[in-house]
């Protein structure tokens, strides 16, 4: 039966995993994954998660500022970890965190992390309420928390 969705979902109903390979495809001149593939994965990444809380289609509105601390090599695994740190009226706030596995040495090291805002939407572009979200664990409590400030600034430096 389905739950009454007015109380919320948790974040660990929506919480995603997505990985993908570093092919040569989508390589710099120096052999490394370029800054913008990594974007687009946390885009899709972000998504999932939007997606999945909602249960609906989602645009995004924003990206915060995004720092790359590794470079990709080809043949690296990319990983990233989605989940939704809070949910406003029409719009909710995920955070990408992102990972490169060397799958022979077994090395794992953090790339970037960002917060990304989407909008769930209907057929005509007119936004829809989303559900609540339920923090449960201390980490989930804190981003929830810590959404709201980062809420305010982003919509003081929107563009009127
Ligand atoms: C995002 C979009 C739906 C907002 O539409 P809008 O008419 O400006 O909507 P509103 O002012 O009514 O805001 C709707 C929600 O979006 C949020 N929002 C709008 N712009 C935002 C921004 N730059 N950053 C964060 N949140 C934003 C608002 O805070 C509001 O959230 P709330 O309902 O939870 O309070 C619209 O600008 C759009 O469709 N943009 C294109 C999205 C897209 O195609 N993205 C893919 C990349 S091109």
């Amino acid at each position: 039966m389905e739950r009454d969705l007015d109380a919320g979902r948790r974040v660990s109903e929506s919480a995603s995993e997505y990985s993908e390979l570093a092919l040569p495809n989508d390589a710099n001149g120096l052999g490394n994954l370029l800054g913008g593939k990594i974007m687009h994965l946390v885009d899709l990444a972000g998504a999932i998660a939007a997606i999945k809380h909602c249960r609906n289609v989602v645009v995004t509105a924003s990206v915060d500022h995004m720092d790359f601390l590794h470079p990709v090599r080809i043949g690296q695994l990319v990983r990233l970890r989605s989940s939704v740190n809070r949910a406003f009226r029409t719009s909710l706030e995920v955070g990408v965190k992102v990972w490169v596995d060397d799958l022979i040495s077994g090395s794992q090291r953090h790339v970037s992390s960002a917060f990304l805002t989407f909008v769930s939407i209907d057929a005509e572009g007119r936004g829809v309420p989303v559900p609540p979200v339920i923090p449960e664990t201390e980490d989930e409590k804190r981003r929830y928390e810590e959404a709201g400030a980062r809420r305010a600034y982003r919509l003081s430096q929107r563009p009127r």
